[in-house]
């Protein structure tokens, strides 16, 4: 167990059970990252605003732990992309925050790109967060009527190389949409379609909703989110002890304010 100790909010550890059964080879055939389209660049006054980290020395602190839960994915990955699921243990916590910011942080490497995808269907929050305005619709959107493909649901974010799905119409219920053999499909497209994309699925607390479980079948990873100070011990390896512990690559210990 390793831990990483920041005053800025954010601890890491990684659990040693982690391993990368369940990533399928795929092949490392190029594509043109520097050929992205990309409008509307954030500075990093507007990136603070979004509550994201950004390359300059005033958040130092927080970008360094962000980069180092990236490269302790990174390594558990063995040189494949992955999809990861980032759940809280409870609501609040700060699994969107931390999505988000993993995110970037996967982005701020010029030889990656990220796609955040909002799956927290009761209470969606990325595009406000990332002032997106959503209006090809999203995620459920797209998985009423895959036959749109889902290409129209990927916004820009205003940080390189980082793309968002939000969530769309809202739902009470993630399970029938998460389980379906669309959203496993778009899923492997749009990992194998490019193998220097991560992807980040931002997931309902585990505390309250059945989803985070059922998203965690989609996923490679599962990074459990826990609010320091918030979520007891107890509640914590409860959270933890509802995934397949060969997905599970840790749990980041966030301060939320
Ligand atoms: N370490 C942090 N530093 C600054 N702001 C934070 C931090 N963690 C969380 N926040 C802020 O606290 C609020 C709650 O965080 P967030 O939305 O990430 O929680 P969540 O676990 O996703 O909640 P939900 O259950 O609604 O999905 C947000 O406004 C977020 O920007
Ligand atoms: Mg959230």
């Amino acid at each position: 167990m390793n831990t990483m100790d920041s005053a800025t909010g954010l601890d890491e550890r990684a659990a040693t059970t982690a391993h990368t059964t369940g990533l399928a080879h795929r092949n490392s055939s190029s594509h043109a990252i520097a050929g992205m389209a990309e409008a509307n660049v954030l500075a990093p006054a507007q990136l603070e605003r979004r509550r994201l980290i950004h390359r300059d020395e005033s958040v130092r602190r927080q970008s360094d732990a962000f980069r180092e839960v990236r490269t302790r994915l990174l390594g558990l990955a063995d040189g494949q992309n992955f999809v990861a699921l980032m759940v809280a243990v409870s609501p609040g916590s700060g699994s969107s925050f931390v999505a988000r910011n993993l995110a970037a942080a996967f982005a701020f490497d010029e030889t990656k790109t990220s796609l955040l995808i909002d799956c927290n269907l009761r209470y969606p929050g990325q595009h406000k967060a990332l002032g997106v305005d959503p209006a090809s619709g999203g995620l459920i959107d797209f998985l009423d009527a895959p036959d749109r493909g889902i290409e129209p649901m990927i916004y820009q974010t205003g940080v390189p190389r980082m793309r968002l799905i939000p969530t769309g119409k809202a739902r009470e219920n993630g399970a029938e949409y998460f389980s379906s053999a669309p959203m496993r499909t778009a899923l492997d497209e749009l990992r194998n379609r490019y193998p220097d994309r991560y992807i980040f699925l931002d997931g309902p607390a585990v505390e309250g909703s059945p989803d985070a479980r059922i998203l965690s079948d989609l996923a490679d990873f599962v990074v459990v989110v826990a609010g320091y100070g918030r979520d007891t011990p107890k509640a914590i390896s409860q959270a933890t002890a509802g995934f397949d512990p060969g997905k599970l690559a840790g749990v980041v210990f966030n301060h939320a304010p």
